[in-house]
């Protein structure tokens, strides 16, 4: 069940058979989603609309260059939330343009001339964390402050283990690619540490499978 102090989270991510996310280390997702089925991009665009919130890693702005704005349905666009605990995100980013709000969670030690040029550009920023984004803080936050009572992700890998490791994604949603990657530093869908021992296995409990388009997409719950 959901912990009623932070928002519900859903982490949602496009993989391939083997579990990657992209075509090699530092490339675009972009690559990959141009091979998702028409009506998988609607059930994207259409997920974004149904959230309050939306969040990517920092990484993913710097690689991806994300919008995160919903345009293929009717529907307004989540509020765009990226943790970047230095503030050093590229101040020309798409996520930084446009009418969508924009809040930019650092931590203390982000340079105060970064937080300023950020905020210059439109977005919010807030601080969460001492050396890195304080996550469980940031999720409590969005619920209290910012109103979001649902919550999607959509990667990267580091992010993504993050939030699992931290015990704050509710359910799971993939759509499967048919393709083989492979490539042992290609990023797949949850990067962080290795686990020791089986005790440690994130376990999902799958609730629904279906096509969408020529996709398989599954969803699960996760269960801590
Ligand atoms: N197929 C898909 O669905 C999909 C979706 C998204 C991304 N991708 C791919 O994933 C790749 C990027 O993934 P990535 O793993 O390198 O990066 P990422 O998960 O997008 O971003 C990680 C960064 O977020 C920031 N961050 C701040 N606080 C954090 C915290 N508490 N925990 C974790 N991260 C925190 C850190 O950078 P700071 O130093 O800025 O704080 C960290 O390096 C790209 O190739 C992209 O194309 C694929």
């Amino acid at each position: 069940m959901s912990d009623r102090s932070r928002p519900h989270v859903l982490m949602m991510s496009e993989i391939t058979a083997d579990g990657k996310l992209t075509l090699k280390k530092g490339a675009s997702s972009k690559i990959l989603m141009k091979y998702m089925a028409h009506e998988t991009e609607i059930l994207l665009h259409r997920t974004r609309a149904e959230y309050d919130a939306i969040m990517v890693g920092s990484n993913t702005i710097r690689i991806d260059n994300s919008y995160l704005t919903v345009r293929l349905v009717e529907g307004r666009s989540p509020l765009r939330v990226i943790p970047n605990s230095r503030a050093d995100l590229p101040l020309d980013a798409n996520v930084l343009k446009g009418d969508t709000p924009t809040l930019i969670a650092v931590c203390e030690e982000a340079d105060p001339g970064r937080v300023a040029a950020i905020r210059a550009q439109g977005a919010e920023v807030v601080t969460v964390g001492r050396q890195q984004v304080d996550l469980p803080r940031l999720m409590q936050l969005l619920k209290e402050e910012y109103g979001v009572e649902r919550l999607m992700i959509e990667g990267g890998p580091t992010l993504n283990w993050s939030m699992l490791n931290h015990r704050l994604v509710d359910e799971i949603r993939l759509i499967h690619l048919p393709f083989i990657i492979g490539g042992s530093d290609t990023p797949s869908l949850v990067g962080g540490m290795h686990i020791e021992s089986e005790d440690e296995m994130i376990r999902l409990s799958l609730k629904r499978y279906y096509m969408c388009g020529s996709n398989l997409v599954t969803e699960y719950d996760v269960i801590y």
